[in-house]
């Protein structure tokens, strides 16, 4: 099967529909941390739908990854660019492979520590998202490279569907 010369629209709005929830993720997590402090302690943690907003959108990621995972092994994605230096390119396929783990990790840790509250799986999530976060920004800053130094456009890669 040759390589696509574009990513689809699907994938394009999946990988923009992910990057929405993740930063959902950040920005909404006091609720879900308050209220596993409060099962740790033994407290009471009446239902708070912010809680529940968390569990929702990262099962949601987790399905979108998946399907991302399965459009990129059976629709195929464009060849990555050869422009530049070889560590730029190992960065970045070893920062897009880090990105799929992690996207299914972090749900994963985080449903074991919920469900069944098991803390350390809870401890491993926090960790993982760490990572997430490490992981993004140094995509952040390939992608500026790409876009601003070698001229590959990747930011347009992200924008215009195959026709
Ligand atoms: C990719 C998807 C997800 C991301 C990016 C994400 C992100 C986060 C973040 C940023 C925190 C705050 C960590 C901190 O306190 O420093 C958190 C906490 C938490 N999340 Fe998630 N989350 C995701 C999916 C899920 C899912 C699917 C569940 C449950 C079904 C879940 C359950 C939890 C729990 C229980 C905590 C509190 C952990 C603790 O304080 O020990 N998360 N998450």
């Amino acid at each position: 099967m040759s390589a696509p010369v574009a990513y689809s629209r699907d994938q394009i709005r999946l990988h923009w529909a992910v990057v929405a929830l993740i930063a959902a993720q950040y920005l909404l997590h006091q609720p879900i941390t308050d209220q596993m402090a409060a099962l740790r302690a033994s407290a009471p943690a009446p239902f708070d739908p912010a809680v529940a907003l968390h569990v929702f959108a990262g099962l949601a990621i987790f399905g979108l990854a998946l399907w991302r995972a399965f459009l990129r092994v059976f629709r195929g994605a464009p060849t990555p660019t050869k422009a530049g230096p070889g560590w730029a390119r190992w960065t970045t396929r070893r920062s897009h492979d880090a990105i799929y783990a992690l996207l299914l990790a972090i749900p994963l840790t985080g449903a074991i520590g919920w469900f069944p509250s098991w803390t350390d799986a809870a401890a491993l999530h926090v960790a993982l998202q760490d990572w997430l976060l490490a992981v993004v920004i140094a995509h952040l800053a390939l992608v500026a490279y790409h876009h601003l130094a070698l001229r590959t456009g990747p930011l347009e890669r992200m924008r215009r569907p195959e026709a």
